[in-house]
């Protein structure tokens, strides 16, 4: 609910669980005075500190008041050059050079529904209701409107901003953030996603320190190193208390997410496309819009703030036929074959995995062009007939006999030095003229802010996906951009070219899903480099790792579950010794840690023992009976092998409380006096459930404050499913 409050000017938003609230003050300065758990009171605005701050530049009309400086207040979106040394939210100025953005209140207005976005992915559906809130710098006549998305029943609170030219003269934008959060406090810890290729969103936790930290990318995509997501809580905060403030960028490009701790012990986290390299040209009458930001504050922690994530993507942010639909469970060929195969090897795979009752085939890389390796052909959209004969359409029909859906690999961004398309044009590519581009894997990056570039691949794209009953794409990134020019864009405008390059890439998805619109589209980069909220619009799911080993798996998972529902993590069962680090593990094993996510097998099927091959339909009907609970229910983490080095354990409990799933990774034996003793978390108190281990019956109050005894399980990588029902 939005509550407005026009004589004072100030503004409310509630949520079932949290207020937020600013207001602008007398010399129309917009303040942010609250963001926490639910308060009923009206002006909040007393919590607001004006203390004789010394040093600190006043605004003009301040005169002598020492206690009234930008420099000390906190601020709804942070300004630069006019006495805020903190992370400004905003940088602009007219083409002179010079900086300054001095933004007062105009106006606000509540408008029914969710905002929406041209081009950029946001939050959508029913429930919600709109503030904007209009602000100016009077000299420059620049605009921004800050708009705020309130989803009452979710507790989702969305920022966006729009900046519009409003003055006579151009400028020169070098920062526009989504969101800046300005809290009264400093002793909070930061908590953030990060690692690397095969290692990504491992959690990071620290006391925030005096001064900027954070994480970002400069990479042009939301990268495998940092996640844009990131956490402010207490130092104490755990999985049932202290308040935690969650933000995400919806966002598959360049981002920052910085936290400043001040020198009057309060904290500013400011979260937007990088301001590395970033410019945009504003005309008078032009606008640019910075992506949006979500932010969920949870006053009794992490796992409230989770669950509001997870209902928040999967009901708001994926988009039908595919929000609440079960997903498919998948082969993909990668890991069996490589670019080795022909239309028998990949028939027989699909034959084998129909046989056991799989339901999607995918081919991976390696059916286009003349690709027999990875140095060539990116950007030829056309099928190898040498490899296939008959086509997509031979090998989809074949498929389809075998009553499975059939879904290919595409890696549409780029474009490798030997195609016919950087033969034909070679300015296709980002490069600065006069220099050779960098190189990796062999392949260099589409200039997607041309429409000629985009039109190019994406005619070739829809004749392939006409060519056959083609139900899934997988669609790659397998570099990260350098040599970020365009031939089309003058000057300092080459500075626009990054973020043009992440819309062209959502014009393009978007492009595909409106002419195919029953796709089921899973993302990927290299694995998990672009996991990120702004790709979960277009695609309900995406590749989490490209890391299958069960062990390092658990910890990248848990990162990423924190706030992705487990229905968007792509999770197979891969063959071993896995080829990420060389262990060997049970395939039990491989089977119990994917089975929360978008379950599938990407190994050769018909390489599997006997003994493994028999596991395969248990598994599928575990995925069948116990998938729509890990997908929709309320996820909770309950033990981490990252923190106590020896096993895992994580749960899903149904809506309606009537059936648990417990998930449990026992990783290292070690020599242990006494059984894993696991209270379990969200059942029902008062209803009694069946243990499928033991057959005990107990109330949900004994599994939960007693808990569930593990007896000690002998050997490494070992594991268990307990599904616990109500009777
Ligand atoms: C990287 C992906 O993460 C893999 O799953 C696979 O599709 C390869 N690319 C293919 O080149």
């Amino acid at each position: 609910m939005i509550v407005l409050d026009p004589q004072n000017n100030v503004f409310t938003l509630h949520t079932k669980h949290t207020t937020y609230q600013m207001k602008a003050d007398q010399y129309r300065v917009l303040l942010h005075s609250y963001y926490g758990p639910r308060v009923r009171d009206g002006d909040l605005s007393y919590l607001i500190q004006y203390a004789d701050r010394g040093a600190s530049p006043n605004p003009n009309e301040a005169g002598h008041r020492r206690d009234y400086s930008l420099d000390t207040l906190p601020q709804e979106y942070s300004t630069c050059g006019v006495g805020d040394y903190r992370l400004p939210s905003i940088e602009f100025g007219p083409e002179d050079g010079s900086r300054l953005a001095d933004l007062r209140y105009v106006n606000c207005q509540l408008v029914p529904g969710k905002y929406s976005l041209e081009g950029l992915p946001a939050f959508h559906g029913q429930g919600w209701e709109t503030l904007s809130v209009i602000l100016r710098d009077p000299s420059s006549g620049v605009e921004v409107e800050l708009l705020y998305g309130v989803c009452e029943e979710d507790d989702l609170i969305t920022r966006a901003a729009r900046l519009t030219n409003r003055g006579s003269g151009d400028v020169r934008l070098c920062q526009a953030m989504s969101l800046c959060l300005d809290l009264s406090r400093a002793d909070l810890d930061l908590i953030t996603f990060d690692g690397g290729h095969v290692r990504e969103r491992n959690l990071d936790r620290a006391p925030l320190r005096p001064g900027v930290q954070g994480v970002g990318s400069v990479r042009g995509t939301s990268s495998h190193q940092h996640n844009p997501f990131v956490i402010l809580c207490d130092h104490d905060a755990g999985e049932d208390h202290g308040v935690c403030y969650g933000a995400a960028l919806l966002y598959s490009g360049s981002f920052l997410a910085a936290v400043e701790r001040s020198q009057f012990e309060d904290a500013r986290l400011v979260m937007g496309i990088h301001p590395h390299h970033f410019r945009w040209a504003l005309a008078p009458g032009e606008s640019f819009t910075a992506p949006e930001a979500a932010l969920v504050c949870s006053p009794d922690g992490l796992t409230p703030m989770t669950h509001r994530f997870h209902r928040a993507i999967r009901e708001h942010l994926i988009q039908d036929p595919h929000a609440g639909a079960r997903r498919p469970v998948l082969i993909n060929n990668w890991e069996a074959t490589e670019f080795d195969f022909d239309a028998e090897r990949l028939v027989d795979i699909a034959r084998e995995g129909a046989a056991l009752g799989m339901e999607l085939f995918v081919l991976d890389d390696g059916w286009f062009g003349c690709r027999d390796t990875d140095d060539n052909s990116l950007g030829d959209w056309f099928v190898n007939e040498k490899k296939l004969p008959g086509g997509l359409k031979y090998l989809a029909d074949e498929v389809n006999k075998l009553g499975m859906k059939f879904g290919l690999w595409v890696e549409p961004e780029m474009v490798c030095p030997d195609s016919n398309l950087f033969r034909a044009h070679p300015d296709y590519a980002l490069q600065i003229p006069g220099r050779p581009p960098m190189l990796s894997r062999t392949q260099l990056v589409l200039d997607l802010s041309r429409k000629e570039v985009r039109d190019c691949i994406y005619d070739q794209l829809r004749k392939v996906l006409s060519s056959a009953n083609i139900e899934y794409v997988k669609w790659d990134m397998n570099r990260p951009l350098t040599d970020v020019a365009s031939f089309c864009l003058e000057g300092e405008r080459q500075g626009e070219l990054f973020h043009r390059y992440v819309l062209g890439v959502y014009e393009l998805q978007e492009r595909m899903l409106t002419d195919f619109p029953h796709l089921l589209l899973e993302n990927c980069a290299s694995g998990g480099g672009r996991f990120d909220p702004g790709m979960l619009y277009y695609s309900p799911q995406i590749w989490t790792s490209d890391n299958m080993d069960v062990v390092e798996r658990l910890r990248i998972q848990e990162g990423t579950a924190l706030i992705y529902p487990l229905s968007t993590m792509g999770a197979h069962v891969a063959a071993c010794p896995s080829h990420t680090n060389g262990r060997s593990t049970p395939f039990e094993t491989r089977g119990l840690v994917s089975l929360p996510g978008c379950f599938g097998y990407e190994l050769d099927l018909t390489k599997l023992t006997e003994e493994e091959l028999a596991m395969i339909p248990g598994q599928l009907e575990n995925y069948r009976k116990y998938g729509p609970v890990f997908h929709g229910g309320d996820y909770y983490r309950l033990a981490s092998y990252g923190e106590n080095g020896e096993y895992d354990a994580l749960m899903s409990v149904s809506k309606d409380k009537r059936t648990a799933v417990l998930d449990y990774v026992h990783v290292m034996s070690r020599q242990r006096r006494r059984d894993v003793l696991l209270p379990l978390r969200g059942l029902d108190a008062e209803k009694r459930y069946r243990s499928s281990e033991t057959g005990e019956i107990r109330s949900g109050a004994g599994w939960m404050y007693g808990g569930l005894l593990l007896p000690n399980m002998k050997g490494d990588f070992l594991g268990k499913l307990i599904v616990l029902e109500a009777v």
